[in-house]
């Protein structure tokens, strides 16, 4: 590649580069969780685009630098438009630009739903590893029935191999089925069971996976789960103030958490301060916290979902494009220098 050619990697692409890569992206999201948890990083928040009288699509972008030893800038620009499932078309698409940080220049861009999908389901899955402590957690209850459930099980499946039985409950049935079929693809040992009531989720799971298009909170109660339950609250926004106060919170990032009308957000609106938050994933991967908070609450980890993540897969798939020679190349990108540019003269 020259210094002003471009890496262009569509979403089959990636796929084929991912495959039975599960391991190593497990482990890039955790060590850009580590990198981000030091301070080697700029985050700056993500911007939200929405639309007048609609609460329910947005765009948005996630601008972000992560160094140690991935070193890379960029951005991720990702939609969600819940009613594109009834069109047949997935919720989410998404682009990932990568910037050289020698020269800033755009070096690689990709699609970027299978990156983040997978980033937010090996974060989930690092999340419960890490807060099980010796928990054998045998039962998995999922909420939502999507992309992002599904990545969820495929990377439990490596850091809590113990995991028997899926439960899953979806409002909508027919998603809950096509679910149930597509996760025999990914392991013919587990037990998938369809739940026709989210409190059957509640009473019988020991893990359980928000995954769901909810905008605003559903949950207020749940007396009904086991003390040492843990929660994998990757769609924010399901559980309710109430609930957030009375648990022991792990969070990704506590300022990026703390916006947007996360549940966390709204918790921090009612009480006016984010104690309740006890801290970070990061911290607890790199020792500066324990990974269990000693109370024997309810264990809610609320991820808000950091570009540095997306960043960490998007290099991933670079380096593992250009080994393979994969993908398609732009080249020239860059115009000629303006000193070189011919004038044709200032017409007036
Ligand atoms: N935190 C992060 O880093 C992060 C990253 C990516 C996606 N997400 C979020 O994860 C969520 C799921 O993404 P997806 O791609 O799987 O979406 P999807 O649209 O493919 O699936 C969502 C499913 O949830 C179901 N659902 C909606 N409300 C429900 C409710 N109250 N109870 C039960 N089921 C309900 C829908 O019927 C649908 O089947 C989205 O909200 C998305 O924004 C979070």
């Amino acid at each position: 590649m020259n210094y002003d050619d471009i890496l262009l990697l569509k979403g089959n692409d990636i796929a084929t580069l991912f495959q039975d890569r599960d391991r190593e992206i497990l482990a890039a999201v955790k060590l850009a969780y580590q990198i981000h948890a030091t301070g080697d990083s700029c985050l700056p928040h993500s911007s939200f685009v929405r639309f007048p009288d609609n609460d329910r699509d947005r765009i948005i972008a996630l601008p972000a630098y992560i160094g140690g030893d991935i070193d890379t800038a960029g951005i991720k620009w990702i939609a969600s438009f819940p009613g594109n499932l009834k069109l047949g078309m997935e919720r989410a698409s998404a682009t990932l630009m990568l910037n050289s940080t020698q020269t800033g220049h755009t070096k690689a861009i990709m699609e970027s739903s299978i990156i983040s999908a997978k980033r937010t389901a090996a974060s989930a899955a690092i999340g419960a590893e890490q807060l099980k402590g010796s928990q054998k957690l045998t039962t998995l209850g999922l909420i939502g029935t999507g992309l992002i459930n599904f990545e969820i099980v495929r990377f439990l499946l490596s850091t809590c191999p113990e995991i028997e039985t899926v439960l899953v409950y979806d409002l909508d049935r027919d998603r809950a089925e096509q679910f149930r079929q597509k996760c025999h693809q990914l392991s013919d040992r587990l037990k998938i069971k369809i739940a026709t009531e989210s409190s059957t989720i509640f009473q019988e799971s020991s893990l359980i996976s928000f995954a769901t298009t909810a905008t605003k909170p559903h949950i207020s109660d749940l007396s009904q789960c086991r003390s040492g339950t843990i929660i994998l609250h990757v769609s924010l926004r399901d559980l309710s103030p109430e609930i957030i106060l009375s648990a022991d919170n792990i969070v990704d990032d506590v300022d990026h958490v703390t916006r947007a009308q996360t549940s966390i957000h709204l918790a921090e609106q009612q009480v006016g301060n984010r104690d309740f938050i006890r801290t970070t994933l990061g911290d607890i991967l790199n020792g500066a916290a324990p990974a269990d908070g000693g109370e024997n609450k309810i264990a809610i980890f609320s991820p808000f979902g950091l570009g540095v993540l997306d960043l960490a897969l998007g290099e991933l798939a670079y380096k593992l494009a250009i080994e393979q020679n994969i993908g398609d190349t732009i080249t020239s990108f860059l115009p000629t220098s303006w000193l070189e540019r011919s004038e044709s003269g200032v017409s007036i």
